[in-house]
């Protein structure tokens, strides 16, 4: 794959910057200053105490979680490919007060654009590794972010989310008589339709709408890998990382399935609504640089 796909993804993530600012309610960050976005709230207990940290956010977007590290004590860098998401990401940090730094670089030139720079932790995730073809390389990318002691925190979407789609269930199943988890007739269920193993050839979609808000996307178009929880595993491990955390959680900070989904309205999170032991939503890692 050469580097198209970063010019699409970044014309997608540069249309959707405007509307997520607006989605996202940013207003909330200047009122409250001690807010901490809900995705890094529900991290802290697995993120410990990050004060006094040399910090870099991969992947930072508009930077409501960036300035949550910050207000959590790390001395902050965010990177993005977007230069649109970065203009947000700078505008709310000049309006709250806060020193955080905001570099342009796709993700691998990352280590080059912050001058080879090392960090005691790289924070990434939530909607972040599925826009890369590579994970082998990712993790590469970060280890040569970290210092000795420093460590890898990420959660994302697990990639069983990633590889599902909601459907309508049509027939009845002879096992549903012993097994009260399995679906019925005109139920909407989650199917394993999408590849959960990294692909060479990247899924493409058209999506009018973001997954917050209901504003039309100027560029629609972007390209996505999966990349299964073992190939994950295993690039964190080759890349020089030992692994002191993996969690699996049912709940996700977006709605990927309206209807099957509910929001619990303490964490901002949606799980399913019926059977939530059916789906992991999303994982988080830990890895720490030998
Ligand atoms: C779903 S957002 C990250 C979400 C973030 N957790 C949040 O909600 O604020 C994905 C971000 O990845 C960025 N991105 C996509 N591909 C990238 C790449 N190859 N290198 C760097 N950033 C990339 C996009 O510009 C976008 O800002």
């Amino acid at each position: 794959m050469d580097d198209d796909y970063l010019t699409i993804n970044r014309a997608n993530w540069d249309s959707r910057a405007p509307l997520h600012a607006r989605a996202y309610g940013l207003a909330k960050y200047v009122d409250d200053p001690e807010l901490l976005s809900d995705v890094v709230r529900f991290d802290t207990p697995r993120l410990g105490d990050i004060a006094g940290l040399d910090a870099v956010h991969l992947q930072c977007h508009i930077g409501t979680d960036t300035l949550s590290l910050h207000r959590l004590g790390a001395r902050v860098t965010g990177v993005d490919l977007s230069g649109v998401s970065l203009d947000q990401a700078r505008r709310l940090a000049v309006e709250v007060g806060a020193d955080i730094a905001y570099v342009q670089s796709e993700v691998y030139a990352a280590p080059e654009a912050l001058g080879h720079q090392t960090y005691d932790l790289v924070y990434t995730g939530i909607g972040a590794i599925c826009w890369l073809p590579d994970i082998a390389r990712w993790a590469r990318t970060v280890a040569e972010l970290l210092r000795p002691g420093g460590r890898l925190f990420i959660r994302d979407m697990h990639p069983v989310l990633n590889a599902s789609i909601a459907m309508t269930v049509a027939d009845d199943h002879p096992d549903r008589q012993q097994q009260s988890w399995i679906s019925g007739p005109g139920d909407v269920t989650i199917a394993l339709e999408l590849p959960y193993w990294e692909q060479p050839v990247p899924l493409e979609w058209n999506d009018e709408v973001s997954y917050v808000g209901s504003e039309t996307v100027g560029s629609p178009r972007s390209v996505e890998w999966n990349h299964s929880l073992s190939e994950i595993v295993t690039a964190v491990l080759e890349a020089g990382l030992r692994l002191t955390a993996l969690v699996e959680h049912d709940s996700v900070p977006f709605q990927p399935y309206p209807g099957i989904m509910t929001c619990d309205p303490d964490t901002g999170e949606y799980r399913l609504t019926d059977r939530p032991g059916r789906l992991p939503a999303t994982f988080t890692l830990v890895a720490v640089k030998e």
